[in-house]
């Protein structure tokens, strides 16, 4: 197929976590696309406010772990819009990092919460018009951790692995409706989350990355927008490592 022959249809995405990081990364690639792009954030209105002008994307405000918010902010984008949201990014998620003797029950929770109920809770949210309409595109950011693990991350890692079999069992229910369901295990992306590690045991990871650096939020966006194109519609179930070679299955 030429690629000055592909026209390509303009849909609303959805990237939750999009208003910095790799989040931020992936909504602005995917609007360079020419697709309608929303992004979600928690907490940071002053980073949402400063995305928002910088793009001219609307940013929304809510809890991805709390299933009703999920499903109330859905309705109202897609009702701002005007159109159904066709490609879901579920990419926000949190670190409580520690190892599991010193973990709370709380940090254990919220991680959980944040990184893998907030799949469910938002693909709830636009799944049955996907089905109804016959196409869509779920894109899971997991973690090199998920497949891994990682010495202080029971909690993390245990969601990120969560996501890669939500991800396979959800790719099989959805392949006979032109949906296709993948993940991307990010490896150490240059994010205010890893930035936020003890500096010794980043330096330590960094020696171990064969591609000699930290990743780019961009390198992550780059296979995000390869996954949601039509025509990757013959690729799902499939989990695509970006990590510098860092760990190889
Ligand atoms: N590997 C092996 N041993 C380690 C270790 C590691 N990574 N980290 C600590 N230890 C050892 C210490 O040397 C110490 O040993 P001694 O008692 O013999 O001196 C012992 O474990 C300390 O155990 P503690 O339970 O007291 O752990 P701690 O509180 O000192 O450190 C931690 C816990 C801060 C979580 C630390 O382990 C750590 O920073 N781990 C890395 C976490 C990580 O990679 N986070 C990634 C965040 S970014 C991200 O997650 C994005 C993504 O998707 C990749």
């Amino acid at each position: 197929m030429e690629e000055a022959s592909i026209v390509r249809t303009r849909r609303l995405a959805l990237v939750t976590g999009g208003t910095r990081g790799i989040g931020a990364a992936i909504a602005r690639r995917l609007q360079q696309e020419g697709h309608e792009v929303v992004a979600t954030y928690r907490g940071n209105d002053a980073a949402a406010a400063a995305f928002a002008s910088d793009t001219g994307m609307r940013a929304y405000r809510w809890d991805v772990g709390d299933f009703d918010a999920c499903q109330a902010g859905v309705a109202r984008v897609e009702d701002e819009a005007g159109m159904p949201v066709d490609i879901l990014v579920n990419n926000a998620g949190i670190t409580r990092d520690a190892t599991l003797h010193k973990m709370t029950p709380e940090q254990w929770r919220v991680v959980l919460e944040d990184d893998l109920f907030a799949c469910f809770n938002m693909t709830k949210a636009v799944i049955a018009g996907m089905r109804e309409r016959g196409w869509g595109r779920i894109v899971n950011i997991a973690s090199i951790n998920g497949q891994k693990g990682q010495f202080g991350q029971t909690n993390y890692a245990a969601a990120k692995a969560g996501m890669l079999g939500f991800t396979k069992s959800l790719a099989l229910e959805s392949a006979g409706k032109g949906i296709t369901v993948n993940a991307v295990a990010p490896g150490y992306i240059a994010t205010d989350m890893v930035a936020a590690m003890v500096p010794k045991v980043l330096e330590a990871i960094v020696a171990q990355i064969p591609v000699g650096r930290l990743g780019h939020p961009d390198d992550v966006a780059h296979v995000v927008s390869f996954l949601v194109d039509d025509r990757s519609a013959y690729l799902t179930g499939s989990t695509i490592s970006v990590n510098g070679g860092m760990y190889l299955v």
